[in-house]
């Protein structure tokens, strides 16, 4: 029996599930040695790529020159279109219209024509720039606020969806508004950028290392570029530098780089991004123009909406279809619509292709439900929150009517009324409220602003396939175990949590479970991770995989110990056979040298969810997050700077796998969708030139943007409606809109100088301009 006593006496393993061990890789993050990709030692004779990108934002090349970059130092070789050995397409949507090189044609300033690769990143980076292009320019769209909706060229189908008779109930209701709201997009600002690293092996083979969220997805990218089966690409990540959704597709096309190059070259080849050709030539949040027509009652009631979301979708399709859905299926956020019309309106633009950014267009949609709400709200001359509170859906247990989403699915969970009423109570928002307006009116130059918003966010992916996940467990003869999932890790933690699962499920304590690196070869056929799945569907699968390997052992324990399987049962560390308790790993020795199979590949599948896109109907979401945050600003109203005073928030993770990960995502996600909604600008210029694609014109918070007070909690008593994976809830993407407590904080704030009698209608990014000509607007407004 191996030496493992010093637990054999605990109540509980240390780190299984609802325990809070620290994040397995914090003291690596910190102090330097966790591996990233460019980490990874480099094969002897590794070579470097480096891109040309398109300097117009659409035109046919006439003629290229890239004499003096083959000829520049250090410069191995130079890859175009015509280098690609397989199909040079890389298009997730299947709709044909993602090259991995440009080919006769640009769709946008910025997109990738050649590879050069040199023998340092340095020599390839400058002789890129040696390329002589010449274009035949064609006519560019380069923003979608001007164009119309209804004629202008879509990437993809768009979506409606429909319930009971919009137009009849806006207009027979006794209040109708209608309005545009312009709402910015946002780049990922992952710490890691894009990179891959490509190592050719025997045959077809290719083993790459990359930074990527969906390792199946970039396998099949890299074989079909490569024109090989997916069985000779191995894809491997054991971690990001983040992902943010920016490398759920973005990351295929320097794997395919890398692996053609390597290939070629048959040597390692490594591409990684500077920072600003990332900003330039990869996809990112869209930006929406949303118009909305509401009709409402002299109470504040909502009767009837109408949406359209026309988004910018860049020069293809990408996840602009998805994400166009996602925005209409939260178009609702937590209000109950008794009418409603949505449609979705992907446009396309000579601009990269925006892709998937954490919430996935769930907030963009949830944008265009809080601006309705405040149009009604300054309608009525009512404080915001009570029209919040008065359209939410029914609460979980309230049989009533008002319980169906616009895509007709009833929602049966609903916990946002106790959210948003303890969160009121905690932050002391009636108190709040009044000490806010005796300030303002005392104060000429700087005014305070309060909002407290909800978000109620769908978790489970809408393909209907993306929703399942594969685990492979092995439990070695020492009793350590070595866990794999198609999961990966991007800093939320999401290997730890499966990690957890695992020792829960063995009764064993954390630090027997190995977290090992994510790769295509173990664990085939994965969705990406995203949609804040991660946890759920391949926490399922690893518990399938321990199940299966724990069955066994019990029934060889109950077999060899001639007693029921009942009286068979995993304590800390031990197990007790009957009146006799074993070490875990003494069990597993025997269990070895009786030849019991110590390995299992599990799975698991989402029950109950189906959508019908034609239709506009189904189950589209096993369950909701929910959330509310409350935020107080100070702006000054002479130059548009404001500080967040500060915010509370009360999130809902259900029963939290591990509080310590959940906060530290809750935290997250609502400073990144604070500086979505407040200083994060993305500017093209009328040549399609992205302007802010550094740090230095792009503005992500900082350390010292974040809420003075800054208070943030999870709910104590809730616990997933279904049964997900220990009770508990998808945390990635919910908490990101609670940033728009912000955005309607400085609202309120700006609506201040016109005594709350305007709406202020602030678009966003609310950056200070922005703000200053809101109060500036609003100023104008009241002196005519
Ligand atoms: N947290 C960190 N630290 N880094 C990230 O890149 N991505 C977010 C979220 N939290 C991200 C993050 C996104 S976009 C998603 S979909 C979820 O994590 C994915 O993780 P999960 O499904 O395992 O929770
Ligand atoms: N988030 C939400 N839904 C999704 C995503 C995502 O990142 N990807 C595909 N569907």
């Amino acid at each position: 029996m191996t030496k493992h006593t010093s637990n054999l006496k605990a109540e509980k393993i240390v780190g299984g599930v609802h325990a809070s061990p620290r994040h397995d890789s914090a003291h690596k993050h910190v102090t330097g040695t966790a591996v990233y990709i460019d980490d990874i030692v480099e094969p002897f004779g590794t070579l470097h790529a480096g891109l040309g990108l398109a300097n117009v934002a659409h035109g046919t090349i006439r003629s290229m020159d890239l004499s003096a970059v083959r000829a520049a130092p250090g410069v191995v070789d130079v890859l175009t279109a015509s280098d690609i050995p397989g199909v040079n397409e890389i298009s997730p949507s299947g709709m044909n219209d993602d090259p991995v090189l440009a080919d006769g044609k640009v769709e946008f300033h910025g997109q990738p024509i050649f590879c050069v690769i040199a023998e340092t990143r340095e020599q390839a980076r400058r002789a890129a720039r040696l390329a002589k292009i010449e274009y035949e320019e064609l006519p560019a769209v380069i923003d979608i606020w001007d164009v119309d909706v209804e004629t202008h060229r879509q990437v993809t189908t768009p979506l409606t969806l429909k319930r009971g008779d919009a137009a009849a109930a806006l207009a027979s209701a006794p209040r109708r508004v209608k309005g545009r709201m312009r709402l910015g997009g946002q780049d990922h600002f992952y710490l890691e950028g894009q990179v891959s690293l490509a190592i050719p092996g025997e045959d077809e083979d290719v083993l790459v290392y990359c930074s990527t969220q969906g390792p199946s997805e970039t396998q099949h990218m890299v074989a079909h570029a490569l024109g090989v089966p997916s069985h000779s690409v191995a894809i491997e990540v054991r971690r990001m530098g983040g992902g943010f959704g920016g490398k759920e597709t973005q990351a295929n096309q320097c794997a395919a780089l890398a692996a053609i190059a390597a290939k070629k070259l048959k040597r390692a080849v490594k591409l990684r991004l500077d920072r600003d050709e990332d900003m330039l030539a990869t996809g990112k949040r869209h930006d929406f123009a949303i118009d909305y027509d509401v009709g409402f009652d002299e109470e504040g009631r909502i009767l009837g909406v109408d949406y359209t979301f026309a988004l910018r979708a860049g020069f293809s399709a990408d996840l602009s279809g998805p994400v166009g859905d996602r925005a209409l299926f939260h178009c609702d956020n937590a209000y109950f619509f008794p009418h409603v019309h949505a449609k979705s309106a992907p446009l396309y633009t000579n601009t990269v292709s925006n892709t998937a950014f954490r919430g996935f267009g769930g907030p963009q949609g949830m944008v265009g439900a809080e601006r309705v709400i405040d149009e009604v709200a300054f309608a009525v001359g009512k404080d915001p929150l009570e029209i919040r509170k008065l359209n939410f859906y029914d609460a979980m247990g309230v049989d009533g009517e008002r319980n169906i989403t616009p895509y007709h699915q009833k929602v049966e969970d609903c916990i946002i009324q106790r959210i948003v009423a303890e969160l009121e109570e905690s932050a002391d928002y009636a108190g709040r409220r009044k000490a806010i307006a005796e300030f303002n009116a005392g104060s000429p130059v700087v005014k305070r602003g309060l909002a407290l918003t909800p978000v109620k966010f769908g978790i489970s992916f809408t393909k209907t396939e993306s929703n399942q996940a594969g685990a492979l467990v092995h439990v070695y003869t020492d009793g350590s175990v070595h866990m794999n999932h198609g999961g990966t890790e991007m800093g939320q933690g999401l290997h730890l949590k499966v990690a957890q699962v695992v020792a829960e499920e063995f009764q064993i304590d954390l630090d027997r479970v190995k977290i090992t690196a994510t790769t295509t070869a173990k664990v085939p056929n994965t969705s990406p991770t995203a949609a804040s799945s991660g946890a759920d569907l391949n926490g399922m699968a690893a518990q399938d995989a321990a199940r299966q390997i724990k069955d066994r052992l019990i029934d060889f324990a109950a077999e060899t110990h001639q007693i029921p399987r009942d009286q068979v049962v995993f304590l800390p560390n031990r197990v007790r056979v009957g009146n006799e308790e074993i070490a875990f790993n003494e069990l597993v020795r025997q269990a070895y040298m009786n030849r019991i199979q110590l390995s299992a590949a599990g799975f698991y599948k989402t029950p109950k969810i189906h959508w019908d896109r034609a239709k506009g109907r189904g189950h589209a979401f096993y369950y909701y997050a929910y959330g509310a945050a409350c935020s107080e600003v100070s702006v000054d109203t002479l130059t548009g700077e404001y500080v967040v005073e500060r915010t509370d928030i009360l999130h809902d993770t259900g029963r939290s796998l591990n509080r310590a990960i959940d906060i530290g995502q809750v935290e997250g996600g609502f400073i990144q969708g604070m500086g979505w909604l407040t200083t994060e600008e993305l500017w093209w210029d009328d040549k399609g030139r992205l302007r802010t694609h550094a740090p230095s014109t792009y503005k992500i918070p900082l350390a010292s943007d974040r809420p003075k007070i800054f208070n943030v909690a999870l709910t104590n008593w809730s616990e997933a409606y279904e049964p997900t994976i220990h009770r508990s809830k998808a945390v990635g993407e919910p908490p990101l809109p609670l940033g728009l407590a912000v955005l309607h904080a400085l609202s309120d704030a700006v609506a201040s100088v016109a005594d709350h009698r305007i709406c202020p209608r602030l678009d966003a990014p609310a950056t200070p301009e922005r703000v200053l000509m809101a109060v500036e607007r609003l100023k104008a407004q009241v002196a005519k």
